[in-house]
């Protein structure tokens, strides 16, 4: 099937009560991987271009890439930008076929964040694009890119926020971070809670790695309609090609580290689907 838009798989999470799965993709066979788990589990599956995908190979293969993957798909199929980086960058991505970009603002002061946010929206939205903006932002290391401190989204930004920008999906910084968590990740559901009552678009949660399958319940049953997954998704690629040093066929080894992201995947898109 042809790709489809942020905004209808949103709907579906919304109807079903569920939260689709956002997996970053860096090399061809990790995006080959995440959709045997998504058909073999009848999801749709938001396939993610990051900064550092982006930085490695500009915009050239892996929008071709996940374009032929979606045309085969049994499944709707979402291609995203991560964390876009200026309104440039969304326009970019537009062009290379993109049904979703995030414009994430979060890093600069509210009033900036509010007028990129509107016109990265406006032309988004002419060509029938989503967007996710950011509030609130989110802390630890992503891509080489390293942010510290609080991070808790402030409320009356939010509903200010979303009084203007007619974004079609908002993340939110409840306590998550980006990388592995130090021990148990500190969610801030009250806070989330209270999004969610102010009637903002569905909600994402960034730094879905690690994060226990009873707080991503909570979470989807508080308004998560989108988890983002990107480190344990490297991980086991990079654990797959570890197991197999020392095998001299390239595709033996590729194909372990391939099995390893589809478990994952397969585990993940259960968990946010409440199948246990
Ligand atoms: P993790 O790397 O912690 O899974 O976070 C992914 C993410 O939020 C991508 O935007």
């Amino acid at each position: 099937m042809a790709l489809v838009t942020l905004k209808e798989v949103l709907e579906t999470a919304e109807r079903t009560n569920t939260a689709i799965p956002g997996f970053n993709i860096d090399n061809i066979e990790i995006p080959e991987a995440i959709m045997e788990a998504a058909e073999a589990e009848n999801c749709p599956v938001i396939l993610t271009i990051g900064q550092g995908a982006i930085q490695a190979g500009g915009l050239r293969h892996l929008p071709d890439v996940v374009r032929r993957l979606a045309e085969s798909s049994t499944v709707p199929v979402v291609m995203h930008l991560d964390h876009g980086v200026s309104y440039e960058q969304t326009i970019a991505c537009l062009r290379a076929g993109f049904t979703s970009v995030m414009y994430d603002g979060s890093h600069h002061p509210f009033a900036e964040n509010v007028r990129e946010s509107t016109a990265v929206v406006r032309a988004a939205h002419a060509v029938g694009v989503s967007v996710e903006c950011e509030l609130g932002a989110i802390s630890g290391v992503e891509d080489g890119i390293s942010h510290s401190g609080a991070n808790l989204v402030d409320l009356d930004e939010v509903r200010r926020f979303i009084e203007v920008v007619d974004c079609d999906a908002l993340a939110v910084g409840i306590g998550n971070a980006h990388g592995i968590y130090k021990g148990t990740p500190n969610l801030d559901f009250d806070r989330l809670a209270a999004c969610r009552r102010l009637g903002t678009p569905p909600l994402v949660l960034h730094g879905g790695s690690g994060i226990p399958a009873d707080m991503i319940q909570r979470a989807i049953s508080l308004g998560i309609r989108k988890i983002n997954v990107a480190t344990e998704v490297r991980l086991a690629f990079l654990e797959g090609l570890e197991a197999s040093v020392g095998c001299r066929d390239i595709y033996a080894v590729y194909g372990a580290a391939k099995s390893r992201v589809t478990e994952l995947a397969r585990t993940k898109i259960r968990m946010f689907q409440n199948k246990g």
